[in-house]
């Protein structure tokens, strides 16, 4: 019989409750908003989903692209030198970005993020995190749209992932706890 790896994992976040959340983003997105052609950029891979989701909600036009990081460090905790992996491919001087991200940790991504992209010379730049891990902060960082609290612990599902995994689970999960690799 398969093995449910899903068994092992405390499930923090149903299907239902994402999508709830993320309708109630959409509209305080579309207040924000209203009337602009807004550049959403999701940061992958992990924000594929959210991004995805967020823009069907969205009645406020947008165009999507995406950014790639790419950080070293330990597999579940990485707090080391960040780089672009892949780049954006809209111009965005001048224009509305939101920049969706799965989760937010230490902030160091979502700083290094605004850094980057403050350079472009953006309208307005405004920042969606679904998760937001406040405890485990480097750095300060505000987050003008969080989607849930979250205290500790590693989670995947909804484009999080445990070593490439786990991606697909369409809830969101804490994994136990295991000792530093
Ligand atoms: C995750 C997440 C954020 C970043 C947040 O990406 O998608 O981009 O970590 O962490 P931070 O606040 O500590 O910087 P990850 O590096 O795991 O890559 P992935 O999106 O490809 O899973």
């Amino acid at each position: 019989m398969a093995v449910n790896p899903t068994e092992a994992f405390e499930l923090l976040f149903t299907r239902e409750q994402i999508v709830e959340r993320i309708k109630q983003i959409a509209e305080q997105v579309d207040q924000d908003f209203h009337g602009s052609r807004l550049v959403v950029v999701g940061v992958l891979k992990g924000a594929f989903l959210f991004a995805a989701d967020l823009i069907r909600e969205l009645t406020t036009e947008t165009e999507i692209d995406f950014i790639w990081l790419s950080s070293y460090g330990t597999e579940r905790f990485s707090a080391g030198e960040i780089r672009v992996q892949k780049d954006l491919e809209l111009p965005i001087r001048g224009r509305d970005v939101l920049v969706v991200e799965d989760i937010v940790d230490t902030g160091l991504s979502l700083k290094f993020l605004k850094q980057h992209l403050m350079l472009r010379e953006p309208a307005r730049l405004a920042f969606a995190g679904l998760v937001d891990k406040k405890a485990a902060r480097m750095t300060e960082v505000s987050i003008d749209y969080v989607g849930f609290e979250v205290a500790q612990g590693f989670l995947v599902g909804y484009g999080m992932d445990d070593a490439g995994l786990y991606r697909g689970l369409p809830e969101i999960y804490r994994l136990p706890p295991i000792a530093d690799k």
